[in-house]
């Protein structure tokens, strides 16, 4: 048994010299070390030994074990130093190297600016519908119809309306007002709600347009509501909105949906009014048209105009933008062009 157990460490020794891995050690290890190795087996007939032999073949094959295992260890040793290197060695860093610069992203401007505009509204007494974005497909009935637009209004027609396939009244909407019908149907007065989202028009795109802008539709319908409190409440929002005097001007004007009507135009900053190709040599951009609410408007959904009066507005998010921050092309707005964006 002596000589089978110094043959096996032989052997052991052998391949351990044979060796040239990590893996190799492990396969070693398990050939002879492991519960099912070569020692175990050797082991397991002690039991039909002599007491002495017993003592002194036990003494032997748990010091040939102890040597194997620490041979086992400084070649393990010696391999893990030798694999690690090569791996530094390939995977080298240059801790040197400047890091990866990632950019903080920003709010949009028009976001920014819608955000901005409802919240003076919302310290003036106004709140938000929809609760969620309001959707950008309308019918015909509320964006035209209910608006009190007759059928052929030039507003309808397809140079200034993108209509869609779904069916002949769908229609991507050409403003905000339907915005009015929704919050009046089947509501009582006081009504005083801002509702913003994204509106859609077939235009020649310029400096001033875009075929598709947002706005920022305003309805305060109560009793007793007159077009004192339609200049107030809009001064009021000029004035907060752009923190500092502005010359504007308030034009009478016509849409459907009002009774008077008027539109708000605030001197262009990109000339001092002198007239640029921003506001087409006029010195003014329009921010807004208003008027108060047609009576006609207000008998559709069922409010009696014998009773209660309102006014309405609807504000250009992408103008208001332009003239606080001499932005002087509306494209900017839509180009994604991070050197634009990075400046807000
Ligand atoms: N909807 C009109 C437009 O897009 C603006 C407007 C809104 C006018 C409300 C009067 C009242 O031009």
């Amino acid at each position: 048994m002596k000589t089978q157990l110094e043959n096996i460490y032989k052997n052991a020794a052998d391949d351990l010299e044979k060796a040239s891995s990590i893996n190799d050690i492990e396969e070693i290890r398990a050939k002879y070390l492991s519960r099912k190795g070569e020692f175990n087996e050797i082991k397991k007939g002690l039991k039909d030994l002599s007491d002495e032999d017993k003592r002194t073949v036990g003494a032997l094959a748990n010091e040939i074990t102890r040597k194997l295992e620490s041979a086992l260890k400084n070649k393990y040793d010696e391999f893990y130093k030798k694999e690690l290197n090569e791996k530094l060695e390939k995977e080298r860093l240059d801790v040197t190297l400047p890091g990866k610069f990632t950019p903080q992203g920003h709010i949009h401007p028009l976001t920014s600016t819608t955000n901005e505009i409802v919240s003076i509204f919302q310290n003036l007494g106004f709140s938000v519908v929809p609760d969620e974005h309001s959707p950008e497909v309308e019918t015909e009935y509320y964006n035209f119809d209910m608006l009190n637009v007759p059928k052929d209004h030039p507003a309808r027609d397809m140079q200034d309306t993108f209509y869609t396939k779904v069916a002949s009244n769908v229609l991507l909407r050409s403003q905000t007002s339907g915005a009015q019908i929704h919050a009046m149907e089947g509501k009582n007065p006081p009504i005083r709600v801002v509702s913003p989202g994204r509106v859609y028009r077939n235009e020649n795109i310029n400096a001033r347009k875009n075929n598709f802008f947002h706005q920022i539709e305003g309805l305060y319908v109560d009793k007793d509501i007159t077009f004192g409190d339609l200049k107030g409440v809009l001064n009021e929002f000029i004035r907060l909105y752009f923190g500092s005097s502005r010359p504007t001007r308030f034009r009478s004007s016509f849409f459907p949906f009002t009774e008077p009507s008027a539109e708000i135009d605030v001197q262009c900053i990109m000339c001092d009014g002198k007239g640029c190709r921003t506001c087409s040599g006029t010195g003014w951009l329009e921010i807004l048209g208003a008027g108060m609410v047609d009576p006609n408007v207000l008998r559709g959904v069922g409010i009696d105009p014998d009773v209660y009066s309102g006014f309405a507005f609807g504000m250009g998010v992408e103008r208001l933008a332009m003239l606080k921050y001499a932005i002087d092309d509306i494209r900017l707005f839509f180009n994604n062009d991070v050197r634009f964006l990075e400046q807000f």
